[in-house]
């Protein structure tokens, strides 16, 4: 594991957040960063999209960032590679998706297991896929809520960490849904996420 800044008390750890889009995950791991709930500091962002919103913010707290989009590359091996590359020569005790809108390759999965993990604003293993939110919404449940996951070769599959309910209200709208879901989300990765670094939690395997 890599082995970053010194600081009283240890080692910082590292952690590399990848994010396709707003980034609001990403702030709320940063403001944790700054709060001191987590300690630990971000080696990079990554995104696959040159206009996410989460590199303005990363620019703005300093934060570095690395573009990787999958059409500069010939192939799907090649940008596995690449981003393959760019992982393994950061080392970060976590990898951390945040709206990353790509399945990572086998290759990355395989050899990070156990230090990549996800955000996914529904139950798992119900509602995966892009649009968990609405299709929740959509089907009509009245409990809906957020899982944090270990990341395997499948889409919301992997080993659950922890999840947290969210009811539906009978008058909602899938704004005032999205809203409480993205809020309990702000709270909760932040606090996987240090509960791991501090390796308060184990994996259980599933
Ligand atoms: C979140 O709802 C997360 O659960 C899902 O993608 C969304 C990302 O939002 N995987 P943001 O980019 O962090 O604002």
């Amino acid at each position: 594991m890599a082995e970053t800044d010194t600081a009283p008390g240890g080692k910082v750890k590292s952690i590399v957040v990848l994010a396709s889009g707003n980034g609001s995950n990403l702030q709320a791991i940063i403001d944790a960063i700054d709060s001191g709930e987590i300690n630990a500091r971000i080696s990079a962002l990554i995104t696959n999209n040159p206009d996410a919103y989460a590199l303005k913010r990363a620019r703005k707290q300093g934060v570095p960032s690395v573009l990787i989009k999958p059409m500069g590359f010939g192939s799907r091996k090649e940008y596995d590679d690449a981003l393959l590359e760019v992982l393994t020569r950061m080392d970060p005790d976590l990898i951390v998706l945040a709206g990353y809108m790509l399945l990572l390759g086998e290759r990355i999965v395989r050899k990070f297991k156990g230090r990549i993990i996800n955000i996914h604003p529904a139950l798992l293993p119900s509602f995966k896929g892009t649009h968990g939110i609405r299709d929740a919404f959509e089907y009509g449940v009245k409990i809906t809520g957020v899982t944090v996951h270990f990341v395997d070769e499948g889409m919301d599959t992997g080993e659950i960490i922890a999840q947290e309910a969210v009811a539906v209200l009978d008058d909602d709208t899938l704004e005032a849904l999205e809203e409480r879901i993205h809020k309990v989300e702000h709270k909760l990765y932040p606090h996987i996420i240090a509960e791991l670094l501090d390796g308060k939690l184990e994996r259980k395997g599933k």
